[in-house]
């Protein structure tokens, strides 16, 4: 039963502010794609690697991913979206894996325990398997400046990736709703009736969005 992996690494990166695709800003001396990369085609798990790029670097991704990729890897242009990106990479899967982790490339720290874990979850039998936080701070809902309630966080959790799916029922969700934009893959699965479990996450696997995770993450780099 070999798993997969897609890496959705298309967005522009508007938030980090360097004019250029998030995927390929450098993290301590190498891109952040490149070391996302790493994270999955470095493990023992990963038989198949997609990266949905962005559209204007396909051809020199796809140069720098062969020579340093010991699996059969593939990149193929992303969409508008991420919806859009993973149903691209999905597309480019050979029908061989029977689990697919989809994985945001702006997440370049996460753990290889991460990756076992969630694949491990797939093995015992769940269709969908997400990573989850606790959430530390307290929650409010807000409407301009003014506080309308206070939400209880004990039952909120924030999702991380990888993702994982049995691939099959991936596939029939993006399928059965074409037209559906969602934020993370668990949430097409729950739009088609898939009962999705969650295990712990890891803040290593945070998701670089701002400068300020890019110098977190650079120190946590240079302090390995
Ligand atoms: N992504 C993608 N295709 C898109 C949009 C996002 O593949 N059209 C990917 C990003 O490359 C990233 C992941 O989805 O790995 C999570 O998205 P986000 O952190 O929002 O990245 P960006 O969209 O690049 O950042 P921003 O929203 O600040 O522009
Ligand atoms: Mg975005």
């Amino acid at each position: 039963m070999s798993v997969a992996a897609v890496l959705v690494a298309a967005g522009s990166g508007e938030r980090l502010g360097y004019g250029m695709p998030k995927a390929l800003v450098s993290l301590a001396g190498r891109t952040i794609l490149d070391r996302a990369i790493e994270a999955f085609a470095g493990h023992p798990e990963l038989a198949e690697l997609v990266v949905a790029a962005p559209a204007g670097s396909v051809e020199t991704i796809a140069s720098t991913v062969a020579a340093g990729c010991r699996l059969p890897c593939a990149v193929v242009p992303g969409g508008a979206s991420r919806t859009e990106s993973v149903r691209r990479g999905l597309a480019a899967l050979g029908d061989r894996p029977e689990f697919v982790l989809v994985h945001d490339a702006a997440r370049p720290l996460v753990p290889a325990r991460l990756i076992s874990d969630v694949v491990a979850a797939l093995r015992n039998g769940a269709d969908a398997v997400i990573p989850v936080l606790p959430v530390a701070d307290t929650v409010k809902r807000v409407a301009d400046d003014l506080v309308l309630a206070t939400v209880d966080r004990t039952e909120l959790r924030r999702v991380q990736t990888p993702q994982g799916f049995r691939t099959a029922i991936l596939r029939a969700a993006y399928a059965a709703a074409p037209e559906l934009v969602a934020t993370d893959d668990a949430g097409v699965v729950e739009a088609h009736g898939v009962k999705v479990r969650t295990v712990a996450g890891d803040e290593a696997a945070f998701k670089i969005t701002t400068p300020y995770d890019l110098r977190l993450a650079e120190l946590l780099v240079s302090s390995r």
